[in-house]
């Protein structure tokens, strides 16, 4: 079985749904509490042993790459001040030289089709992809989870949560087999079918842990729902022939492609937080409160 040592990260989008905030600046800039969402997700990758980073982009997304450079008069200007700690705050946005790189999606026909422009840099690898605006707060960073069961199965393996049968539309949905309570196996993916014809209730996240032949899956460029190649649906076709899993993560996901979404993970990352968190719950009780 082959480490898994790479990491894709889709964010070519266009960010309607936070418009208009993402006019001029990209959704994965947007901070929770005090990291931009891209952070925490190229942090989460390492902390599951990634060592390449792969960022599908496109137009106005250039704020991303340089977030993950050395900003040089930043960095001498603290120095010379000596802010220590400024500085400090800074060494989660550095990566290894050479590791970053970044392919274009010049048109937005789907995330089965920004994963496919990353077929260069995936090659013959297993893969992970992170979707930014999915934030899993956890005691394991969910990754590693499923890097572990990845280790465990030697296949495909998705992170999934169960969701209300009203909203199985905005996701990709499992249709399941053999079920242990942490991991159950995939016998079928739909994506965002409407509720009466979902096969579960069990949704996909934005973590997967892929095999390479994903790669051709998508290169037949099959539209699926919303008339987009779907990741879903590339992913669908592997299974029978690999193995394929979805494992029922321990932590908590905030869909931060969702305003109400992203304005909770504000609210439970601040409370998490070590300076913020008393100063944070003592005014939302005030709030509640009035
Ligand atoms: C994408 C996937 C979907 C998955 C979801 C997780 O949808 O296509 O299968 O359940 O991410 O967030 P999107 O959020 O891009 O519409």
């Amino acid at each position: 079985m082959k480490p898994l040592r790479k990491a894709v990260f889709p964010v070519a989008g266009l960010g309607t749904r936070f418009l208009p905030a993402t006019k001029a600046v990209a959704k994965e800039m947007l901070p929770v509490v005090d990291k931009p969402l891209i952070q925490y997700a190229v942090e989460e990758a390492r902390a599951a042993g990634i060592e390449q980073f792969c960022m599908v982009t496109g137009r106005g997304k250039t704020a991303l790459v340089e977030h993950f450079d050395i900003a040089f008069e930043l960095e001498a200007t603290l120095r010379d001040r000596d802010k220590q700690e400024a500085l400090a705050l800074l060494e989660g946005t550095q990566v290894e030289p050479g590791s970053m790189v970044t392919v274009r999606q010049q048109v937005p026909l789907g995330l089965g089709h920004a994963i496919w422009c990353a077929r260069a840099f995936v090659g013959d690898d297993p893969f992970a992809i992170l979707l930014p605006d999915d934030l899993v707060l956890s005691d394991t960073p969910c990754l590693t989870q499923l890097a572990e069961a990845y280790r465990e199965t030697g296949g495909n393996v998705v992170a999934v949560t169960e969701v209300a049968r009203e909203h199985t539309h905005r996701y990709g949905i499992l249709k399941t087999g053999a079920d242990d309570g942490r991991m159950v196996e995939v016998l079928g993916l739909v994506e965002k079918p409407p509720p009466h014809l979902a096969p579960s209730t069990l949704s996909v996240i934005g973590r997967y842990v892929l095999m390479p032949e994903v790669i051709e899956e998508l290169a037949r460029m099959d539209r699926g729902a919303g008339g987009e190649v779907q990741l879903t649906d590339g992913m669908a076709r592997l299974i029978g022939r690999q193995p394929f899993h979805g494992l029922r993560y321990e932590g908590r996901r905030f869909d931060c492609g969702d305003k109400a979404g992203y304005l909770e993970a504000q609210i439970a990352f601040a409370l998490k937080h070590p300076d913020l968190g008393p100063t944070v719950r003592a005014f939302l009780r005030r709030y509640l409160d009035a």
